[in-house]
């Protein structure tokens, strides 16, 4: 959460900075702030409650003077409320120092009470102002060396926090520090970058240095450095960005989510490619874990929302090809509940940011006591792979939308493909069962196309009709389940409508009190050849909540007869093994939540409280 970008070199910083904060607007939009040291050496800044057009107009209603050393932020407030006070940059030091900072600094009530009695006054109730003002104390004790006073300041925070600062009397430095929160360098010519993601720098430099935990980057025009907390030289880790700017943009589309969605084909081909071998799949990251992945008696998953609803379609796989039990845990139940894993579990986290702090802790605490630890995410060199002993990549491309859409098909995806791997592994699964998966996934992608080409205006038009809904259930049997809890958390998530997801066989263990007359429910039936038992329960449990007056909205394979007679609408998607008709009955949800959020004319990409990175607990 928030975003935060930080420049050094010649140019203009004020264009970079609003630029990369647009990129990063996804971290946080509550409020948006900038500063700069001009060519006099002197700091300017400005700041404004609300999403960063608003301060794109308060810089043109009240511009601030250019300069080239520049630091930026885009809040999602944690202490304090969307104000223009509690936006960010926090100054100190007379105005002469500026600071940004995400995360929470947990001790900062008993750092304000020792600056309070040392004279410092507060302007607002962020725990950040707290920040800048030990800072502008240290820098003051140590005769003006930046580099020792905020090696200083983040040795005494407590919490999580990536912290940005730079100080009038240093006009080309800016100093940043991370601890559990993301902070990304990006190497330019004669010019360098601070960033919480490469998305904050990707348009001028591809070539990025991975910020380990407890560490300082110190960036000048000529160089960067990197230190531990106590002072000590750290060897950078370059990586290389594997997509360009373009990714990460538009292109034309209405919204980042729309754009998204039509991605959905090639975030599940990309995942795929480079992973098979001779008709089994062979994921080169993992060759060498062979006897770790023999050894073990079990495996966890880890994951928070969407990336945990991936984890439970992965856990039906993972049983049926590895014949290893699976679990899979919220990550922030996990976390404090004594956990019962040790060296012979496999802890799995799954994460598209990579950054999301539940999960991310539940990878220390798995660690902590002793287990193996992978991850499964989409953003390349972020803190969860790196903390990790080892990592499988989606190559589903930026996801810039809030909301998750063509990281989940992927994440799907990833679990299947480790799913056999591990199998081939562990001998667990035949040689043409491997065959025949390796082209289920490679013919998934031209489905989803088909679901895009011939359905998405059916069911954008559905959305349409029922703009003025206001509670929506969604059921599911075996791998349908997660779906159907997908479907309900992306409708509620952008579109601010009841909605609820329930394994179909519950329904009459309590939720069919819910059904009345008109509600819609949606309901995701298996396929009547790969799973005719289900498919029967399935039309059984339609057959109950039409007679209940429902409105049903059946999501069921072509040519599936069977549900015409008890559904009000049916959305059709291509005949797949079971396994695989997740990642495409989860399309229609998809388009259906985004399709109601623009029928009521909501911000798809930006809904209100959320953020596309919880990097706070
Ligand atoms: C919902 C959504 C969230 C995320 C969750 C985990 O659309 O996007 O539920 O899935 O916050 O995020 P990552 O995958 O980044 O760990």
């Amino acid at each position: 959460m928030c975003g935060i970008v930080g420049y050094v070199g010649p140019r203009d910083s004020q264009d970079i900075l609003i630029a990369g904060l647009a990129r990063l607007e996804y971290r946080g939009y509550d409020s948006a702030g900038i500063a700069v040291i001009d060519s006099e050496g002197a700091m300017h800044s400005a700041k404004k409650a609300g999403k960063l057009a608003k301060l794109r107009d308060e810089l043109v209603a009240n511009p601030i003077a250019s300069g080239t050393t520049g630091i930026g932020h885009t809040r999602w407030a944690t202490h304090g409320g969307p104000t223009d006070v509690n936006a960010h940059p926090h100054l100190a030091d007379e105005g002469k120092l500026a600071v940004i900072h995400n995360g929470i600094i947990e001790n900062f009530a008993a750092l304000k009470a020792e600056l309070l009695a040392e004279g410092a006054s507060f302007l607002s109730e962020t725990d950040t102002e707290v920040a800048a003002a030990l800072l502008g104390s240290e820098y003051r004790k140590s005769g003006g060396d930046l580099v020792a006073a905020f090696r200083g300041v983040v040795n005494r925070l407590d919490g999580a926090f990536t912290l940005l600062a730079m100080h009038e009397d240093h006009p080309n430095l800016v100093v940043g520090a991370r601890r559990n929160s993301p902070l990304v360098i990006g190497l330019g010519e004669g010019e360098n970058f601070l960033g919480s993601d490469v998305a904050a720098f990707v348009e001028h430099t591809r070539n990025a240095l991975a910020i380990g935990q407890d560490q300082i980057a110190a960036i000048r025009p000529e160089g960067v450095t990197l230190t531990d907390f106590s002072g000590n030289d750290v060897e950078p880790e370059p990586f290389e960005v594997k997509w360009d700017a373009k990714a990460a943009e538009k292109g034309g589309w209405p919204s980042f989510m729309a754009k998204e969605i039509s991605e959905e084909p090639e975030a599940v081909a990309n995942t795929v490619l480079g992973r098979t071998r001779d008709g089994q799949v062979v994921i080169p990251e993992l060759e060498g874990l062979d006897d770790l992945f023999r050894g073990i008696s079990r495996i966890v998953i880890v994951g928070a929302g969407t990336a945990a609803y991936s984890a439970f379609v992965g856990k039906y796989a993972i049983e049926q090809w590895a014949r290893i039990p699976v679990e899979v845990e919220l990550a922030h139940e996990f976390r404090y509940r004594s956990p019962l894993v040790g060296p012979d579990v496999l802890v799995v986290s799954i994460s598209q940011s990579g950054e999301t702090m539940d999960t991310l802790m539940a990878v220390k605490e798995a660690t902590r006591l002793g287990a193996k630890t992978l991850s499964i995410c989409n953003t390349q060199g972020a803190t969860i792979p790196r903390e990790s002993d080892a990592v499988v990549y989606l190559h589903a491309g930026p996801e810039v939308a809030v909301a998750s859409t063509k990281a989940f098909v992927a994440q799907i995806t990833g679990l299947y493909l480790f799913a056999l791997h591990l199998g081939r592994v562990r001998g667990t699964v035949p040689a043409e069962v491997q065959a025949e998966s390796i082209d289920e996934l490679n013919t998934l992608p031209e489905k989803i196309r088909w679901i895009l080409e011939n359905e998405q205006e059916h069911i954008e038009q559905l959305a349409h009709w029922m703009a003025d809904t206001r509670s929506v259930l969604f059921l599911g049997r075996h791998v349908g389940y997660p779906i159907a809890l997908e479907g309900a958390l992306k409708l509620k998530e952008i579109s601010y409508i009841h909605a609820e997801g329930f394994a179909a066989g519950e329904l009459k263990h309590g939720p069919i009190a819910l059904v009345e007359p008109g509600l819609p429910v949606f309901v995701v039936v298996p396929s009547p050849s790969g799973a005719p038992e289900l498919h029967s329960k399935v039309v059984s449990n339609i057959q109950e909540i039409r007679a209940r007056g429902a409105r049903v909205i059946a999501i069921a394979e072509a040519g599936d007869a069977a549900v015409l007679p008890f559904a009000d609408e049916v959305l059709r998607i291509p005949l797949a093994e079971p396994l695989f008709e997740p990642i495409l009955a989860v399309v229609p949800l998809h388009i259906f939540a985004m399709g109601l959020a623009n029928a009521k004319g909501l911000d798809v990409d930006q809904p209100r409280n959320l953020a596309k990175s919880v990097t706070v607990e």
